[in-house]
């Protein structure tokens, strides 16, 4: 389906749902190609936006409810008043990316008046693959909403709110990559993001004959979260004894001879993050000297230390990377997002990329009875209105 039906068709379901005209407005999900696990600790990433997102239909009204619905759950949630709104609880729990990003947005731009809309949302990006699921969701309403009310609201500033959302409505200690590509990433390009100065750089990201191939891996552990906050926090001790604020100002010497003051698992952690700012820093040069290979071999090494140094990854994910690294037109493969489950991805020849998803398909199936799903993707252009 073309993004052009996909919207005719949503606005017809708005009209019968809602009964009124409703503008729509749609923002992807991303994969990470390298630098995982540096946001939070104020180092860099290199993610892109993919072929795959989330769409709201949207409408104002003439008071303050916010009226939600979304197809791909087939649920309704309502709010008499979003000026006033609590985080929801229970089986609604999912309407409070909305109505979060939302508040906050009133909140953050003093918004007076009738703050009310009616929205309906469908997104095409599978939830709990590490494709940013979420982000796409409040980085979508957020621009959908503000634009509806004519906010003005950088995106930038947007990315900031829809994090708090996770902070604050979710539990997840998440840091700011997700929201940031969403919102800001080009058509063709890589977002290299300075996450200590939140500012970025556009890099080329246009292949002759390659391809990142996704695979999802159809795994998610249930400790996924309080996983993600521990190791958080492991990062944030391992800076404290060494003196530091964040693991950005702290080089690989200075953690070295602070190591046998620091559990183990900090010093591990840190060690990640220090040698994974420097593979994003490589891989932006290698990106520009259009140099593949040595790209690749960066992936690899990336995946090596979130398996054995970071701890994040998983049998799956690690066989998935291990089956790669076999196949001949591979150039590099990683685990993407915040691991125990979730998705690789895979820097892989055009002309092999049928054989490389059966190959995959076939191996994976039979070692660990699930079915893994590929998906391929260009390097998409941020959130926007399809009007
Ligand atoms: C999740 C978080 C991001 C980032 C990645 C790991 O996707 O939302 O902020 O920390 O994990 O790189």
């Amino acid at each position: 389906m073309t993004i052009d039906s996909i919207k005719s068709s949503l606005q017809d379901h708005f009209q019968t749902r809602f009964h009124k005209r409703g503008q729509v407005f749609y923002a992807p999900g991303r994969v990470n190609i390298i630098g995982e696990h540096t946001d939070y600790n104020h180092g860099f990433v290199m993610p892109m936006a993919i072929n795959k997102g989330t769409y709201i239909t949207i409408a104002k009204r003439e008071d303050n409810q916010l009226n939600i619905f979304s197809q791909n759950l087939s649920e309704a949630v309502s709010i008499e008043n979003i000026n006033s709104f609590n985080a929801l609880t229970g089986e609604n729990r999912w309407a409070n990316y909305v109505a979060g990003v939302i508040y906050f947005l009133i909140q953050h731009c003093a918004l007076d008046g009738h703050t009310g809309a009616d929205i309906y949302i469908y997104s095409n990006l599978p939830m709990g693959a590490g494709l940013s699921s979420s982000a796409s969701l409040t980085i979508a309403v957020g621009y959908a909403y503000q634009a509806i009310y004519n906010l003005s609201c950088p995106k930038r500033r947007l990315a900031e709110l829809a994090q708090k959302v996770e902070h604050q409505f979710a539990g997840t200690l998440c840091g700011i990559m997700d929201q940031m590509v969403c919102a800001l990433a080009k058509e063709s390009h890589a977002l290299c993001l300075d996450c200590d100065t939140l500012t970025s750089e556009q890099v080329p990201c246009e292949f002759e004959n390659l391809s990142f191939v996704i695979c999802d891996s159809s795994v998610k552990h249930s400790l996924a979260d309080s996983a993600y906050n521990d190791r958080r926090a492991s990062c944030e001790l391992a800076a404290q004894v060494c003196g530091e604020k964040t693991l950005r100002e702290v080089t690989y010497d200075k953690l070295v001879s602070f190591g046998e003051k620091m559990p183990k698992e900090s010093f591990f952690c840190a060690k990640h993050v220090i040698t994974e700012n420097q593979r994003v820093l490589e891989a932006k040069r290698a990106m520009r000297a259009e140099n593949w290979h040595a790209f690749g071999a960066l992936m690899f090494e990336s995946h090596q230390s979130l398996q054995h140094d970071f701890r994040v990854s998983c049998d799956e994910l690690d066989y998935l990377v291990e089956l790669s690294k076999h196949f001949d037109g591979v150039y590099g493969a990683r685990m993407t997002g915040g691991g125990f489950g979730g998705s690789t991805v895979a820097l892989v020849e055009d002309q092999r990329i049928d054989e490389y998803q059966e190959y995959i398909q076939s191996h994976y199936s039979h070692q660990f009875s699930l079915s893994p799903k590929l998906y391929t993707s260009r390097a998409c252009q941020g959130v926007r209105s399809l009007m």
